[in-house]
């Protein structure tokens, strides 16, 4: 019989490399609520990511850089009271990992310990290699995220494809590979060619999953409220679209004021 305890899912770093060698693709999806958390892993997803993509879609800021390590921590707990099978990563937000490793290790234990999470993510390439293996000396699962990385957008100065130019082609290659080395158990590709993302997910024995990084990695992940059309503002050619709950909230909220308005709400069946 299957069984989970509060940090234990059914879902483990291990299942989700068995899951690529054996070519079944790794579905991943953000969440940063209890609710949501239980809706999207009651539908089996593999991998629920708390990102910091909750600093634009939760809190309204443009870019991921405020959000505090604090404030991923009340969002992480409250998705892992919502989870049962699907494993949890956490990313670990700006400011408390580039310092150094030992910052990197502290920041990674406090999410373990204050939330009961599986793993954490963290973004870039051979700069974090020594922060990755010391994370990892403490029994914490790392995945990487290269590509378009969001949290250095001010380096970047736009979030345009990345990785198009041969040089820096290499260098992603280059950074993927020391990732695998240092003990990641997967890297997430943001937003770069798909045939450079075969070339990497040929190439490493780790499974790489894609946000606008095409067909060819061995799982997709899409920010929760893009893809249910809650964020509405935002239509880069890699997100597809399953509802349009923006549009359906707002009809429901209308209909509710209408009939409170009117008096229709509530009627004598809606009251004691
Ligand atoms: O924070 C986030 O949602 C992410 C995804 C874009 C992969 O890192």
């Amino acid at each position: 019989m299957s069984s989970y305890s509060e940090n234990n899912r059914l879902i483990t770093v291990h299942t989700i490399k068995e899951m690529a060698a054996r070519g079944e693709k790794i579905s991943m999806i953000t969440a940063y609520d209890y609710s949501m958390a239980k809706l999207v892993d009651a539908a089996q997803i593999d991998i629920i990511l708390v990102g910091d993509s909750a600093a634009n879609v939760m809190a309204g800021f443009s870019t991921t850089l405020p959000i505090t390590l604090n404030e991923m921590i009340y969002h992480a707990s409250s998705v892992v009271r919502g989870t049962k099978r699907a494993l949890i990563v956490v990313d670990l937000p700006f400011g408390t990992y580039q310092g150094n490793s030992k910052e990197a290790l502290c920041s990674a234990i406090r999410i373990m310990k204050e939330t009961s999470a599986n793993a954490v993510k963290l973004e870039g390439g051979k700069q974090i290699v020594e922060s990755v293996a010391r994370i990892l000396s403490a029994g914490i699962p790392v995945m990487g995220h290269l590509g378009l990385t969001p949290q250095s957008i001010n380096k970047f100065g736009t979030y345009v494809v990345r990785a198009k130019e041969d040089d820096e082609a290499k260098t992603l290659l280059e950074d993927a590979h020391a990732l695998e080395d240092a003990g990641c158990f997967a890297i997430v590709l943001e937003k770069i060619p798909a045939l450079l993302t075969k070339k990497i997910a040929d190439e490493l024995t780790i499974p790489v999953i894609s946000i606008g990084a095409g067909m060819y990695a061995d799982g997709q992940v899409l920010v929760l409220h893009d893809m249910l059309g809650i964020t509405e503002d935002f239509s880069p050619r890699f997100l597809r679209r399953y509802l349009n709950m923006g549009e359906q909230i707002r009809n429901a909220v209308k209909q509710y004021v209408k009939d409170v308005k009117s008096g229709d709400f509530p009627n004598e069946t809606e009251q004691y």
